[in-house]
């Protein structure tokens, strides 16, 4: 394992329990691995513009005006951090059972045609292929099983993405009822944070 790169999009900031999950994780990385090179990309605190109409062309199409020009260049900077990665950590608040609008606007700009996927005669083909993915899921409530697991619309979508770009080997890891207490929220992060733990042991044993 050289390379992580860290994915973080709450917009709680501070208070974010994910980008906390996501931090303790990151030192448990650079603990077992000092030689370990991370990239973080708070897409929470500092958000990606959306595509629209003027720079749209930039990512789907080709890049003319100077809004166009701008937006491949964010997305070819974007999809150079994802190439780079061994190893990609997506840090996921559960907004409105789904992802939150500055995740999805990352993925917008590096799920690009012929750079991170392309369309071949056996039917769509990922490009970003060789690398492990750990996804770190934060919820207010609980979605891992009962009536609320069909309005779970985080994970599935975070897998459908990541695999149509390659990325196929992700772990999901769920911290759930964090809306429960303060004692919900401890007792979540601590499980989040002991699979995380043994994650990082197994994967960066094995890469040694
Ligand atoms: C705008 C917004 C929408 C939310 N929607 C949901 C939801 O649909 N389901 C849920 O379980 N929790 C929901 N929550 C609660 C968050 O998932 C929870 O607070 C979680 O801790 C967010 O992660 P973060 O602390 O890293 O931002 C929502 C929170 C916000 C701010």
């Amino acid at each position: 394992m050289s390379t992580a790169l860290i994915v973080t999009s709450s917009a709680n900031g501070e208070a974010s329990v994910s980008n906390r999950i996501a931090s303790a994780f990151t030192d448990r990385l650079r603990a077992i691995d000092p030689a370990i090179h991370i990239v973080e990309r708070d897409v929470g605190a500092h958000p990606l513009p959306h595509l629209a109409p003027e720079n749209v062309a930039g990512v789907r199409g080709e890049a003319r005006t100077d809004a166009e020009i701008a937006a491949r260049d964010l997305s070819d900077a974007l999809i150079a951090e994802l190439d780079a990665a061994d190893l990609l950590v997506i840090a996921s608040p559960m907004y409105n059972f789904g992802i939150s609008s500055t995740l999805k606007s990352w993925f917008d700009h590096v799920l690009r045609p012929r750079v991170t996927f392309r369309y071949s005669e056996n039917g769509p083909e990922g490009l970003m292929t060789g690398k492990k993915a750990v996804v770190i899921e934060s919820r207010g409530g609980f979605y891992s099983e009962g009536p609320a697991a069909a309005m779970d619309g985080q994970e599935a979508h975070l897998r459908n993405m990541l695999g149509f770009m390659g990325i196929a080997d992700v772990t999901f890891v769920r911290a759930e009822k964090l809306g429960f207490g303060p004692d919900a929220v401890e007792a979540a992060v601590a499980a989040a944070s002991e699979a995380l733990d043994s994650f990082a042991a197994a994967e960066l044993k094995q890469a040694a």
